[in-house]
């Protein structure tokens, strides 16, 4: 890795309470990259994004695009390009597809640019295009989960944090999600992937690191990954 992170974490610490989710985590995030987190359940993946957008707790360094995230409540992260799509999608269920959309554009950052904005996501995810009117609820798991990362595109991302986008979803869903997170990263967003579906995200991600109990055991190119006994074990069988 040459040339400045757009992601730089240094010794990350969280804490729901006075209980410490993740220890001395350090991780870095190039421009243009698709990074992967990976680990079995309960190993703190989630609460790393929630770290990283200001929703919890945490002591350490996080910097984006060079700047000091210590001081910046989630509302201004969010200003800064660096957008989460939550795992379980968190949308509005009785809103409709585009009232959802309009929702992630709701920052300064994004607001005035918000048709632009919907016509690449529709062009991008024409399912989005054709469901527009209908309820979030009455969709498929996997349009909900297009539309989650819609709603996050919305937001003019520099970075999207994704939590388990193949959660819930059978393989030839799971195929057509990561074909399109390819495409955004194509287009300029870099990524953050969060996932259990270890083999999913390794072909997705360039390079990844292994969570376990809140640390990182293991990282590197996922090819080598892949190759290395140790995975199965920090994964402990998943
Ligand atoms: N809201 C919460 N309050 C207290 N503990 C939590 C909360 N959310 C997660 N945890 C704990 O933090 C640890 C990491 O959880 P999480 O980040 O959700 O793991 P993962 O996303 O890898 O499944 C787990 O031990 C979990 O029980
Ligand atoms: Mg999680």
């Amino acid at each position: 890795m040459n040339g400045e992170a757009l992601l730089s974490v240094r010794g990350l610490s969280a804490f729901y309470g006075d209980v410490r989710a993740l220890s001395d985590v350090d991780l870095d995030v190039m421009p243009g990259e698709i990074v992967a987190i990976v680990g079995a359940n309960a190993a703190g993946k989630s609460t790393l994004l929630r770290a990283l957008s200001g929703m919890i707790r945490w002591t350490g360094r996080i910097g984006f695009r060079g700047r000091d995230l210590a001081a910046l409540p989630a509302h201004d992260i969010v200003e800064q390009g660096l957008i989460h799509v939550p795992e379980g999608r968190e949308l509005f269920p009785f809103m409709t597809v585009e009232e959802n959309l309009e929702v992630g554009a709701y920052t300064q950052r994004a607001r005035g640019r918000y048709q632009a904005s919907k016509e690449k996501v529709f062009s991008l995810l024409p399912r989005l295009r054709e469901r527009r009117q209908q309820l979030a609820h009455t969709l498929s798991g996997g349009e909900q989960q297009m539309c989650a990362i819609g709603r996050g595109l919305m937001a003019c991302p520099d970075m999207l944090l994704l939590d388990e986008p193949s959660l819930g979803l059978a393989p030839v869903i799971i195929r057509t999600v990561y074909e399109k997170l390819t495409e955004i990263n194509a287009a300029g967003t870099t990524v953050l992937l969060v996932e259990q579906n270890l083999k999913v995200a390794l072909r997705l991600a360039s390079r990844a690191y292994v969570l376990q109990n809140g640390r990182v055991v293991l990282s590197g190119r996922s090819e080598d990954l892949l190759a290395d006994p140790r995975l199965t074990s920090a994964y402990m069988g998943r």
